[in-house]
């Protein structure tokens, strides 16, 4: 298939196995070089030296932890410095949750929300200056069904990926001068995750 993506670049984030290993095959599959986001430095560096061999695109592994401020200022950085920026943003990067929402202390709905919300809004500021000046672009947000309806279980991940939900419609209204295209997906969990 031709999508009319070679020789653009996208950042993925969580793209060292699952749904965001899938994608970022998807888009090399396509010509695009990838910005690729995970913890584990080593995983991730693996599957950017074999996804580049196998298809022919350039790929950067950058290892950080984008539930921090400095973990985006490193991907971002790097988009930039190696790209000047990139066409395709794709926010996957999220956790399961087993606490209840009257037990979780602060600290817990603190860290779902750096991860699944702010992870996002950093990341939107640090790209979206750089796809306007590429003439427009494409982000994805990697929310779930659950956003708009708990299936019964793991609510502060439901209420968080609610949160992420309306930050990208919310998103998509404001860049859509810029010629920014901006979508969730929501999926159906096929597991329940146990971490
Ligand atoms: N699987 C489903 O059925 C389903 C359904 C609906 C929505 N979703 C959503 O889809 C996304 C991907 O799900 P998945 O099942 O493919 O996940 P997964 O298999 O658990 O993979 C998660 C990926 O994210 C990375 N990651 C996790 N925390 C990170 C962090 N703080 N900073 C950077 N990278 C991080 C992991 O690598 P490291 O551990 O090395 O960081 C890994 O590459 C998630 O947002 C999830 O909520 C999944």
């Amino acid at each position: 298939m031709d999508l009319r993506l070679r020789g653009k670049v996208a950042v993925l984030t969580g793209a060292s196995v699952g749904i965001g290993l899938a994608v970022a095959e998807g888009f090399a599959a396509e010509g695009v070089n990838l910005v690729l986001a995970a913890r584990q430095r080593e995983r991730l560096e693996k599957v950017a030296v074999d996804i580049a061999a196998r298809h022919g695109v350039r790929v950067v592994p950058v290892a950080c932890d984008v539930g921090t401020t400095e973990g985006v200022d490193a991907l971002v950085g790097a988009a930039i410095q190696e790209f000047n920026g990139a066409d395709i943003l794709f926010n996957n990067a999220g956790t399961g949750s087993n606490e209840t929402l009257m037990e979780a202390p602060d600290e817990k709905w603190q860290a779902y929300w750096e991860l699944h919300v702010m992870a996002a809004v950093r990341l939107a500021r640090g790209i979206v200056p750089a796809m306007k000046q590429r003439g427009g672009g494409a982000i994805l947000h990697n929310a779930s069904i659950c956003a708009a309806q708990p299936l019964g279980y793991e609510p502060i991940y439901n209420v968080t990926k609610a949160a992420l939900m309306m930050f990208s419609k919310n998103l998509a209204n404001e860049v859509v001068k810029d010629n920014i295209r901006v979508n969730t997906v929501r999926r159906r969990p096929t597991i329940r995750r146990t971490s």
